[in-house]
């Protein structure tokens, strides 16, 4: 598996890699690495002539500095990691290689970041669109893997290479979940014993918000499982939105739009957690 630091190396291998008519796959991560991302790995591998991967924690898509420094960085098992998955290239830039200088650009998003995580979390969307366009600068993939756990997310990358005519392929993928049912993420690790026992009752939930459809009209079903998390005293709701998933905008009646989920986000002690489910498709 070979390893880069540097842009330019990187770019300039890259080339040469196309020049030989194969086709690059890409997954951009920060690190952490679960069986989640080494699905992505895997598809790409699937699909693709040769992978990369990049780990890179992104400083500007932070909008807390505490999470920023908490994020878990676990290099040496993310390397061992991608090699037996058999992933070809690891890019680990530095801070500094990736911003010299401070960058300001500003995307608009449409409605597409002022709902769920957009809302909660400003100027979020905007880190994730800069670093992930530099990215796809930088590799030149024909397609890039995300997870679909990170839903709105997956909503503005394929948002941002529409509109800005970016050459990449983006492939959506299903979430990976442990066997209780909690989706994987890198910030699992940081649940105590106690909150990791408690967290599984966020995918049950949603299950059952599932199950109510449509029995229960779109607004009761929100309170409903607002009242059902209440009912845990370590876990801090945050939000359930029921929405379009093309748009992201709130639906009022189940009949509004074709396809429709729901997406939640809690706080677990001092980790916040997402999580979604289809439940009209
Ligand atoms: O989903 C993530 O891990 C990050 O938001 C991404 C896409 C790697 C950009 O930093």
């Amino acid at each position: 598996m070979r390893v880069f630091e540097k842009i330019s190396e990187t770019h300039n291998f890259l080339k040469t890699v196309k020049a030989r008519g194969l086709s690059v796959g890409f997954v951009p991560t920060m690190g952490a690495l679960h069986r989640g991302h080494i699905s992505l790995i895997e598809q790409s591998l699937k699909e693709n002539n040769f992978t990369v991967c990049s780990i890179f924690v992104n400083p500007i898509q932070f909008n807390k500095k505490s999470d920023l420094k908490n994020y878990p960085r676990e290099t040496t098992s993310d390397f061992q990691k991608l090699k037996s998955s058999g992933c070809n290239m690891v890019f680990m830039p530095s801070n500094d290689e990736m911003y010299p200088e401070p960058v300001n650009t500003q995307y608009d998003f449409g409605q597409l970041d002022k709902v769920m995580e957009g809302k909660h979390r400003p100027g979020h969307f905007n880190g994730v669109a800069i670093v992930v366009r530099k990215l796809f600068e930088i590799i030149m993939p024909d397609k890039a893997y995300f997870g679909e756990k990170d839903f709105q997310q997956l909503a503005i990358i394929q948002y941002l290479v529409k509109k800005n005519n970016i050459p990449v392929n983006i492939v959506p993928c299903p979430i990976i979940r442990e066997n209780d049912g909690l989706a994987m993420s890198s910030r699992n690790v940081r649940l105590t014993p106690a909150e990791r026992k408690e967290a599984p009752v966020i995918f049950q939930l949603l299950k059952q918000a599932k199950e109510k459809v449509p029995s229960l009209p779109v607004e009761a079903s929100g309170k409903w499982i607002k009242e059902e998390f209440n009912k845990y005293p370590s876990i801090k709701f945050e939000y359930f939105e029921i929405v379009d998933m093309e748009t992201l905008q709130p639906v009022k009646e189940w009949g509004e739009c074709k396809k429709i989920i729901a997406c939640v986000a809690v706080h677990l002690g001092k980790i916040r957690l997402i999580d979604n489910i289809i439940l009209i498709s």
